[in-house]
């Protein structure tokens, strides 16, 4: 059966803001224009549900809980089981999806059932390189949410047991699948902003819920969470709700602000520049308010250097994180080019252009006037002769605004990508390669932090390096 549903097949035809299309040709039309034109991006798409795909869930927190939601959308996915450490979150899940539904706290059982095809991995951060590896061993796809690993050290480990399996794997961050990127994308290599120099990434919060301290649960305790499952393998610690419920908090669990946020906007950068990575990185932080015994910064910002590659020019990206901002809160992603500025929000992008003349200009700010009055006169007519009035103009481009649809979601065009490489075997947008170029210079932030040293990477073969030498 075909079912229609919203895509990305067409979205670089555009239709204008107003009815009047213009699908031909849109850049070129736009350079005809002296107003800012304001374009939504179209979305649809059409796809059978051939096959049906068992999934389960292994982590049913928030974000397990959102991912499983977005799967079930996509026709053909089932959810057979689910796992989780705290018992609330089990009982919910047969709340929502039926008391038949398998649950445990123990993910080897849900590996071990043949009726599962694909898990969504959506525990802490510490967990994710294990299951994914064990799991593609069983031989099931996986969704694995960012970031991608704990710890670069356990990068290429995941990368392989990808390889080996021969099994989709596709890492969650959702704005890889994104319209919005792949339009930002198209007019970044259009030459739209000129030659990029400079990506200035900010992510800020103002809350408690921002900053990661959500709600507890009324029953937490030894009893209904598997403490000891959830430490396996590393040293003993005493069991602390906080340490569970609010994991991001800490280094053992989770990787701060930088794994957590910064690889949003690095995975964006990623899509929008076709960049495979930095190749130095420095950064500093402060706890400046969140001081609820949390060992990671909660003001945060990081410089990293790309060197120039065949997809893009040399540019430095400077990355912000700020739990406790005065601003309100708010994401914003800025493309600095030579000859303009591209500014990606949540929902849309905008394009500023200024161009410099080609005559340098004199007069002003300049040190023309404190010359005697006959060198000031002949130094302006020499400047006049050798520039036309053209020359000193500065060229006009009008802007341009690009909204999505309203309506429109990346969550499930991520998950839609992902089911239709399972069913097709083609690759999928956001694969262990790219999870990992995203993952590990976020990761070496933290590294910088803690050791107060700048790291060196080398992004082609993903490996850490001692200099740039
Ligand atoms: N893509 C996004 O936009 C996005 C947004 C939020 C979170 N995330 C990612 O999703 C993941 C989960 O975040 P969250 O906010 O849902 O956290 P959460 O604390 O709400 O949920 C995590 C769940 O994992 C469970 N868990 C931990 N270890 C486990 C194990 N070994 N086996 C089974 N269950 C285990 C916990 O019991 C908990 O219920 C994180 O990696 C986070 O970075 C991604």
């Amino acid at each position: 059966m075909a079912i229609q549903k919203p895509s990305r097949r067409n979205f670089i035809k555009q239709l204008a803001g107003t009815a009047a299309a213009i699908a031909a040709s849109p850049l070129a039309s736009l350079a005809d224009k002296q107003n800012v034109e304001e374009r939504i991006l179209q979305y649809e798409r059409k796809f059978t549900a051939n096959d049906q795909i068992n999934i389960a869930v292994i982590g049913l927190g928030i974000m397990g809980n959102n991912d499983l939601q977005t799967s079930l959308k996509v026709p053909g996915v089932n959810l057979v089981g689910a796992c989780d450490l705290y018992s609330g979150r089990l009982e919910r899940a047969k709340e929502v999806y039926g008391k038949d539904l398998f649950t445990t706290n123990d993910y080897r059982k849900i590996l071990d059932r043949k009726d599962v095809d694909a898990v969504i991995i959506a525990t802490c951060d510490q967990w994710h390189s294990r299951i994914s590896k064990d799991a593609l061993a069983k031989g099931k796809h996986v969704y694995c949410e960012k970031p991608m690993v704990h710890y670069i050290s356990e990068g290429q480990g995941v990368i392989n047991a990808q390889k080996a399996s021969k099994k989709t794997m596709q890492i969650g961050s959702q704005r890889v699948s994104s319209i919005l990127y792949a339009k930002a994308n198209e007019l970044y290599k259009s030459g739209e902003i000129g030659k990029l120099n400079m990506v200035n990434a900010v992510y800020d919060r103002q809350s408690a819920n921002g900053a990661w301290e959500y709600t507890m649960p009324l029953d937490a305790s030894p009893q209904t969470v598997d403490w000891d499952r959830y430490i396996e393998g590393m040293q003993k610690i005493p069991y602390d709700p906080k340490k569970f419920f609010w994991w991001r908090n800490y280094k053992e669990f989770g990787t701060g602000v930088a794994g957590d946020l910064f690889v949003h906007l690095i995975s964006g950068t990623h899509v929008i520049t076709g960049s495979k990575g930095p190749d130095k990185i420095y950064a500093s932080g402060q706890l400046a308010h969140w001081k609820d015994g949390r060992n990671v910064p909660d003001v945060m910002t990081a410089i990293m250097s790309y060197p120039e590659t065949n997809e893009h020019p040399a540019f430095q990206l400077t990355l912000q994180v700020n739990f406790v901002s005065g601003t309100g809160g708010g994401e914003s992603v800025q493309f600095i080019g030579d000859e303009g500025v591209m500014h990606v929000t949540g929902n849309g992008l905008s394009i500023h252009h200024s161009i410099m003349p080609k005559a340098p200009g004199i007069g002003g700010w300049d040190a023309l006037g404190t010359y005697p009055e006959a060198m000031h006169k002949k130094l302006l007519e020499e400047y006049n002769q050798k520039y036309s009035a053209e020359d000193q103009k500065r060229p006009v481009k009008p802007d341009i605004v690009y909204k999505t649809p309203a309506g429109y979601n990346e969550d499930l065009e991520h998950h839609l990508n992902f089911y239709n490489g399972i069913r097709t075997g083609k690759p999928v947008v956001e694969d262990a390669v790219f999870g990992f170029r995203a993952a590990a210079p976020c990761l070496a932030c933290n590294e910088s932090y803690f050791k107060k040293k700048i790291i060196f990477w080398d992004p082609e073969n993903m490996k850490l390096k001692e200099s740039n030498a």
